[in-house]
């Protein structure tokens, strides 16, 4: 039995009026749309994937499967991102992966996310984002399809510091690493779209030099390789935007807020946004039903704001390849 999505027809209205009768706190809006949906009217999709599907029972005796949303956020043991995979696993209808590298602290946040929403679909993947073979792993034992992909893991550490691959820690986990999910995972993205990818970044942006993204000529400043960075995840949203736009996954990037965290710390500040308010914009634009179709954009306070970064067309591709070519060497 393939799983390749069959058609994007709509589900019949007379179909969606049962199962918004039998789920009525659903988003059908969403699952109407997603490409899985021909096997929604036979039954096989919730037998296929029986803990993510529900069946109930079309007017023609069909079953019908109810497929979750299934979030991936990175950096989820932090501030922002608990507060974000918190606030989406709060919603019906939604699976959320915390995308981690420190399996306790993983642990500790699932527990922490099952007990205060009662959502038992939310788990743990462990990740290194600033090392691609370890995103490509996760990618590889990736099953069932993935909706919503939240960049939000970042560091900032004061003295310069590289991976094991030779590459400053701050460019490769802030830059690389929203790079490589998205270009990894975007097969997967494709195969469920409607799908969206959120890259949290920030209004405190600016600096990037593409001859020197590494410091390497530079002097180290992380609080100059940390607004570099933050620029950069606003331009490679546009740059991914357009990409995968006809495939129907949207891109957008957001400002969070300023939140206490040992990021912020990292970086000298402290903070009076809340984690929760600092989620606000981020969960709205992975779940909300107002913002289905818009790509390409960046928002503060749920509001779309110009982005002078996006609009360099060729700093955009500019900055895309020379991520892309990183690829040749891990
Ligand atoms: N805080 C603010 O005021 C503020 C303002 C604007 C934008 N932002 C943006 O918001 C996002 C979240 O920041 P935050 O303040 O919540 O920071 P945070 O509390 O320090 O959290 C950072 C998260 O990233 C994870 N992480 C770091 N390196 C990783 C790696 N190589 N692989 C996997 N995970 C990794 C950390 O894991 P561990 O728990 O294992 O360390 C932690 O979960 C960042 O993108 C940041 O740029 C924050």
């Amino acid at each position: 039995m393939s799983l390749k999505p069959q058609t994007f027809d709509p589900i019949p209205e007379a179909t969606a009026r049962v199962a918004e009768a039998a789920f009525p706190k659903l988003n059908i809006y969403m699952w109407r749309r997603d490409k899985f949906g021909s096997l929604y009217t036979d039954g096989t999709f919730a037998e296929l994937f029986p803990a993510q599907g529900q069946p109930a029972q079309s007017p023609s005796g069909q079953r019908i499967g109810i497929l979750n949303r299934i979030a991936l956020v990175t950096g989820a043991t932090g501030a922002i991102g608990e507060a974000i995979a918190r606030q989406l696993a709060a919603q019906d209808g939604y699976e959320v992966v915390l995308a981690c590298r420190n399996e306790e602290k993983a642990q500790q946040a699932v527990e922490e996310i099952r007990q205060a929403t009662g959502n038992l679909n939310a788990r743990y993947e462990l990740v290194d984002v600033s090392r691609r073979s370890s995103i490509q792993a996760l990618v590889d034992r990736w099953r069932g399809p993935l909706h919503i992909l939240i960049n939000n893991a970042a560091v900032s550490p004061r003295q310069r510091r590289e991976t094991p691959e030779g590459i400053e820690l701050q460019f490769a986990t802030n830059v690389l690493g929203y790079f490589w999910m998205t270009q990894l995972f975007s097969e997967h993205l494709k195969k469920s779209a409607a799908a969206r990818v959120i890259n949290v970044a920030s209004y405190w942006a600016g600096d990037l030099d593409l001859t020197d993204l590494e410091f390497k000529r530079r002097r180290y400043n992380n609080g100059t390789a940390y607004r570099q960075s933050k620029q950069a995840n606003r331009m490679l949203t546009v740059a991914f935007a357009a990409r995968l736009k006809s495939a129907g996954v949207t891109v957008n990037a957001c400002h969070p807020g300023d939140v206490n965290s040992q990021l912020s710390n990292d970086l000298g500040f402290g903070g009076q946004t809340s984690p929760d308010a600092g989620a606000n914009t981020a969960v709205w634009l992975a779940a909300d039903p107002s913002v289905q179709g818009e790509t390409g954009k960046y928002f503060e306070q749920r509001r779309m704001m110009r982005c002078r970064f996006g609009e360099d067309r060729a700093a955009v591709k500019a900055l895309y390849e020379a991520c892309a070519s990183y690829t040749l060497l891990q």
